[in-house]
C-alpha cells in the first residue's frame, strides 16, 4: 500500500475555465500583413519566435520559418536558454513563459498574451502546496513544468512529462518518497510505472481529462489498424489502452517510426500539425472527448493555448508588453530544480549515445 492511500490530499481550488475559441478567420491580405510585420520586428528585435504544438498551426509556421522552434515544454526551455537571440517570444502558457525567464534572467520574454495559463498551474497555489510540503519534510517534492515559478522555487525537482518517469525511478532507486504535484493522471502514471512511494497532488489538465476510453474503443472498431497514442496526462483507463504513452514529441516521433498506417491520438489537436508533417502518409485521427452530446469543455484543444493568435503575437512585438516578469528571489530558488532537469536529461542523453 503506497503512502497516499493514508493521507489527506488538498482540494485543489476551484477555478474558471474559458471555452476554447479558434482564433478568428483573417483575410488573405491582413494575415500576410501581420506575418510580414512579424518577422520584421523579429530580425529588428533580435528576437526568437518558441512555440508549443498544441498553439495555432500559423503560429508554428512562423517558428519554423523565422529560425525559432516548435517543441515539448521541456525542448522549449532548452532552446530559449541556448539561444543566442536577447528577446525570447513564447507562444504557449504562461508557466512556459516564466520558464524561459528564470533560465533566462538576462533576456527579455515576451509572450502574445499574458491570460493564457494552464488548469494544472491553477490548481496548485504555491501557499496551500508549501504548506503541504511542510507537513511532510521527509518526501523529496517533484513538481510537474506546469507549475508557477513560487511552486517550483518549493520543489526539490521540476520534471516534464518526458522525463518525470526517469527522474521519479532515479529518486525510487535512492530510496526516496515523493512528494508529487499537480497532475493526478501523470502522477498515477508515474507511480505505476516506477513503483515510487507517491504522495499525489489532485490537480489535472482539463483537456486531457475529457479523453474516453469508450470512445477510443468504438474509434478503434472503425479502424483496427490504428495504433493509439496517448499523452500521460490522460486518465489511467485511456492510458491502458496506448501503443505509446509519451510527451508531445514522444507521441510524433511514434507516429513516424511506428509502422501503423492511422494513430489514434489522445492530446491536444494541435500537435496534428507536427504531427503530420513528421508522419505525412499516415491518417491521424482525433482521440473522441465529451462525445456528441458536446459535453467537452476544450473538445482536445486547450482554451489558454488558443489564446495566442498572430494579432497579439504582432502587437506584443510592437509595442513590448506582456513582458514575463518573475521576482528575482523566486526565480532564483526555482531555477536549482529546473537545472537539476536539464543536467539531468544531458546526463541521460549522452548515457544513451555513449556507445556500451
Ligand atoms: P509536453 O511537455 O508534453 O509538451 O506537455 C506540456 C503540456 O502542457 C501538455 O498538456
Ligand atoms: Fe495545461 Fe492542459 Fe493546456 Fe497543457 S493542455 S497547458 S496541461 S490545460
Amino acid at each position: 500500500m503506497t503512502t497516499s492511500q493514508h493521507t489527506q490530499m488538498p482540494t485543489p481550488p476551484d477555478f474558471f475555465v474559458p471555452l476554447t475559441r479558434m482564433p478568428p478567420v483573417l483575410p488573405a491580405a491582413r494575415k500576410a500583413e501581420l506575418v510580414y510585420k512579424i518577422k520584421a520586428l523579429l530580425k529588428e528585435q533580435n528576437a526568437v519566435l518558441v512555440a508549443h504544438y498544441y498553439v495555432d498551426a500559423e503560429l508554428q509556421a512562423l517558428a519554423e520559418e523565422t529560425g525559432g522552434y516548435i517543441a515539448d515544454s521541456l525542448e522549449m526551455a532548452r532552446f530559449g536558454k541556448a539561444h543566442s537571440a536577447t528577446t525570447l517570444v513564447v507562444a504557449g502558457v504562461r508557466f512556459m513563459g516564466e520558464t524561459a525567464k528564470i533560465l533566462s534572467q538576462n533576456k527579455r520574454v515576451l509572450m502574445p498574451t499574458l491570460e493564457a495559463t494552464c488548469s494544472l498551474d491553477l490548481s496548485c497555489p504555491a501557499q496551500t502546496f508549501s504548506d503541504f510540503c511542510d507537513q511532510h519534510p521527509d518526501y523529496s517534492v517533484v513538481v510537474y513544468a506546469n507549475t508557477s515559478a513560487a511552486v517550483k522555487a518549493r520543489a526539490d525537482w521540476v520534471v516534464t512529462s518526458s522525463i518525470a518517469v526517469d527522474v521519479v525511478a532515479h529518486l525510487t532507486a535512492q530510496g526516496k518518497k515523493v512528494l508529487w504535484a499537480p497532475d493526478k493522471y501523470l502522477g498515477q502514471y508515474v507511480e505505476r510505472v516506477t513503483g515510487a512511494d507517491m504522495l499525489r497532488w489532485q490537480g489535472a489538465c482539463v483537456v486531457h481529462e475529457e479523453f474516453k476510453s469508450q470512445g477510443i474503443a468504438q474509434l478503434k472498431l472503425q479502424h483496427p489498424e490504428a495504433g493509439i497514442l496517448v499523452h500521460p496526462e490522460s486518465p489511467a483507463e485511456v492510458i491502458a489502452m496506448a501503443d505509446v504513452v509519451g510527451s508531445t514529441t514522444q507521441l510524433i516521433k511514434a507516429a513516424a517510426q511506428l509502422p501503423h498506417p492511422t494513430f489514434i491520438v489522445a492530446t491536444d489537436r494541435g500537435i496534428f500539425y507536427k504531427m503530420q508533417q513528421a508522419a505525412p502518409d499516415k491518417l491521424l485521427l482525433e482521440a473522441p472527448t465529451g462525445g456528441t452530446s458536446a459535453t467537452c469543455q476544450s473538445c482536445a484543444h486547450c482554451p489558454w493555448m488558443a489564446m495566442n493568435t498572430l494579432e497579439n503575437l504582432a502587437q506584443t512585438l510592437e509595442t513590448g508588453n506582456n513582458e514575463i516578469w518573475v521576482d528575482p528571489a523566486i526565480g532564483e530558488r526555482a531555477m536549482i530544480p529546473l537545472n537539476r532537469m536539464l543536467d539531468f536529461a544531458k546526463t541521460r542523453q549522452s548515457a544513451a549515445k555513449s556507445p556500451a
